[in-house]
């Protein structure tokens, strides 16, 4: 019965450390060095810069400087990846691009 027991809490374990590994398996893993400039800025001027670029009321998200600052505080990742009210009326972010903001922001926000 013990021997039972400690199998089945084994395997509850096992297979819990499975669907964790498969979930964090969705977004990229970060190993390869992400460009502000060839990606990030890429990805915010074709889904945000109609309504984040320059002059925009919201922040030009467009500017190094003013996307830095939003990451710094912590609004980015909130309407982005939280609510993801953002980008606003418009259909989610794919996959490949959420996981490329997230890991440049992993690796510093850089202007790389
Ligand atoms: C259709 C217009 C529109 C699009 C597209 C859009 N936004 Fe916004 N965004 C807004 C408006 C309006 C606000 C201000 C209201 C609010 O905070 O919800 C805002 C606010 C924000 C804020 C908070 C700014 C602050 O300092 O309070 C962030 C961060 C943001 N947007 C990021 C993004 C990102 C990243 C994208 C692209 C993935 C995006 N938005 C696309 C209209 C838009």
């Amino acid at each position: 019965m013990k021997r039972i027991f400690l199998i089945a809490t084994f395997s509850i374990l096992l297979y819990s450390s499975c669907t964790f590994e498969k979930s964090e398996a969705i977004s990229s893993d970060c190993l390869s060095p992400v460009s502000y400039s060839a990606d990030v800025d890429t990805i915010i001027s074709l889904r945000c810069g109609g309504c984040h670029g320059v002059g925009s009321l919201d922040g030009n998200l467009t500017d190094y400087a003013v996307l830095k600052t939003k990451v710094e505080s912590g609004i980015f990742k909130s309407k982005v990846f939280i609510t993801k009210e953002m980008p606003q009326g418009g259909p989610a972010l794919p996959e490949n691009e959420l996981g490329k903001l997230k890991c440049w922001m992993e690796q510093g926000a850089l202007n790389n």
